[in-house]
């Protein structure tokens, strides 16, 4: 291209892509983080509450649900040993358990969880549980 007119064209044009560029860019940070007045508007909350002067407040016991164990021999080992690390509601929201079932469960807390269970009393555990939580004996 000989003509420098040309040049100067072409010139013209790069330079005005790159203003207008530049100035998108500048106009989007400045868009960042801004809000105009009708958006502070449109979060809207709740009039803060009143307190009372002669407001009485009470903090009861968190309710926590604890099933009643069917009641029978071993409960006790049950509530003593079972208890410790969850409530034997882990034990009552099960579908009723074939016996085996209840002494891997049982074996279970022992060794994977570190249940510490005097021989005597899982044998009392086991038997009650067979008693009264697997697909015969259930009742409740
Ligand atoms: C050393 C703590 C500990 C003791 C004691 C304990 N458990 Fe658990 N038990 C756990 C943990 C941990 C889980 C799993 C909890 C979870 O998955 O959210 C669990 C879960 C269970 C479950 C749900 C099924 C499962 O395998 O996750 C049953 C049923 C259960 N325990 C029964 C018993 C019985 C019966 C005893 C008494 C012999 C007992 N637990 C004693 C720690 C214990």
């Amino acid at each position: 291209m000989k003509d420098p007119r040309g040049r100067l064209l072409i010139l013209l044009i790069a330079l005005s892509v790159v203003s207008v560029v530049v100035a998108g860019a500048v106009y989007a940070d400045l868009e960042i983080g801004y809000y105009s007045p009708e958006n502070l508007g449109s979060i809207t909350q709740p009039a803060p509450a009143k307190n009372h002067a002669d407001a009485a407040y009470t903090i009861s016991s968190f309710p926590l649900y604890t099933p009643e164990l069917v009641p029978g021999e071993g409960r006790q080992d049950v509530e003593a040993y079972c208890n410790t690390c969850h409530s034997p509601s882990y034990i009552t929201m099960q579908p009723p358990l074939p016996a085996a079932t209840w002494e891997a469960e049982v074996n279970k807390m022992g060794r994977v969880f570190g249940a510490q269970i005097p021989t005597e009393s899982q044998a009392s555990i086991l038997k009650y549980l067979e008693s009264h939580y697997t697909p015969e004996t259930r009742k409740r």
